[in-house]
């Protein structure tokens, strides 16, 4: 039989009512403590209402010093939980699922470094002289993964179907994974099986956490496309890896370099992202998610076909369109109108939207 995008898939224990995922997408509405605000309730009403099997939140700081960007989602309080119940609420009334992503930016933070705050990095590469002060202590390691950790109770705690990690996109997962900015000479670099350890131990601690039952997902860059950096199979390693320690699904994205600032820069990098994720999952046997570029249902539902990826995801077509998946269920056969002008992604034009909530304080 035919696998089609509309056909229910199992993540783990979770049940989706298809394989149409919304990849986690900042939208510039949390308040400056990483809450939601009316603006970001209007943004996930729509989308709930928009036929998507799993709607993955923007990414959300684990602690203060993960913080990325302004207007972005935290969870790094309880406080943070109530917020979230009402929106979980109405995606489930609508028969959707959702799960939240976590994240800690490394030194990937303009927020943070616009404030004149130095970050710790995970080497002190020269690239990263004018960001980073010092590298990371392994105190200071164990406390983000502790981080992580509490960040995925609190998830659970809120009601979200699912937990996913940030573990893409040049953020601190990113930089673990990176033989260019993981320079560690300890147990936390140096070789893959150290430059993986990051991940294994928060996936492992957060599944002692969780239970066997909850999902974790990841959001992974299988492959830095930077000379000297990750390579295809030392990332595809790590997913076998991240699968054996309790990871029940990968949306396969990129991790450091030009890819990522291509990433949202339209559909060229499509067949590119289709590629790794199809080598991702003849490595696995969980979920494998596809990301980047897909307009169409007709790609949509030729990468189910060719078993390339078992979910389709995409984030910048909702914006445009929340309800694109009912109405390619619905039979509308016409392809995303998102043209990939990425103006969704600045932050001067969220601001201009009135979108950004923090920086209106
Ligand atoms: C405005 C905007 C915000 C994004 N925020 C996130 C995010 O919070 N977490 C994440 O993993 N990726 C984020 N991304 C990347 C997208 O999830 C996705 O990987 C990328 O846009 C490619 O998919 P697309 O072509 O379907 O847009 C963001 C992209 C955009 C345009």
């Amino acid at each position: 039989m035919i696998t089609t995008l509309f056909q229910p898939i199992k993540i783990g224990k979770l049940e989706l009512k298809n394989r149409i995922m919304r990849s986690a997408t900042w939208d510039g509405t949390a308040d400056r403590d990483g809450s939601v605000t009316d603006n970001s309730r209007k943004i996930y009403y729509e989308l709930s209402t928009g036929g998507i099997g799993l709607i993955v939140t923007g990414f959300a700081f684990v602690s203060p010093m993960g913080k990325a960007t302004t207007g972005q989602f935290g969870i790094d309080s309880d406080d943070l939980i109530p917020g979230w119940k009402l929106i979980i609420h109405e995606v489930h009334k609508n028969g959707g699922k959702i799960a939240m992503q976590i994240v800690h930016a490394g030194t990937n933070s303009g927020y943070l470094l616009a404030k004149g705050i130095a970050l710790p990095a995970v080497s002190l590469v020269p690239e990263l002289a004018e960001k980073a002060d010092h590298a990371m202590t392994e105190e200071e390691i164990e406390g983000i993964i502790s981080d992580f950790v509490a960040a995925g109770l609190r998830v659970r705690e809120a009601g979200f179907d699912a937990v996913q990690l940030h573990g893409a996109h040049g953020f601190l997962m990113s930089q673990f994974a990176s033989p260019l900015y993981n320079r560690r000479t300890d147990k936390w670099g140096g070789n893959p099986e150290n430059r993986r350890r990051f991940h294994l131990e928060i996936i492992k601690r957060l599944r002692k956490a969780l239970g066997q039952d909850y999902p974790i997902l990841i959001k992974f860059g299988v492959q830095d496309d930077q000379q000297g950096g990750l390579t295809l199979a030392e990332g595809i390693e790590t997913c076998r890896k991240m699968v054996a320690a309790g990871i029940d699904s990968i949306e396969v994205s990129a991790g450091i370099g030009q890819a990522i600032l291509k990433l949202h820069g339209g559909e060229a990098l499509k067949t590119v992202f289709r590629e790794r994720t199809a080598a991702v999952k003849r490595a696995v046997d969980v979920t494998v998610a596809v990301v980047n570029g897909i307009r169409s249902l007709g790609t949509a539902q030729d990468i189910l076909k060719t078993g390339d990826a078992d979910v389709v995801s995409m984030s910048r077509p909702f914006i445009r369109e929340p309800h694109l998946a009912l109405n390619w269920q619905n039979g509308e056969k016409s392809p995303a109108k998102c043209i990939s002008c990425n103006k969704c992604f600045h932050v001067l034009q969220r601001d201009k939207m009135g979108l950004n909530t923090e920086k209106k304080q």
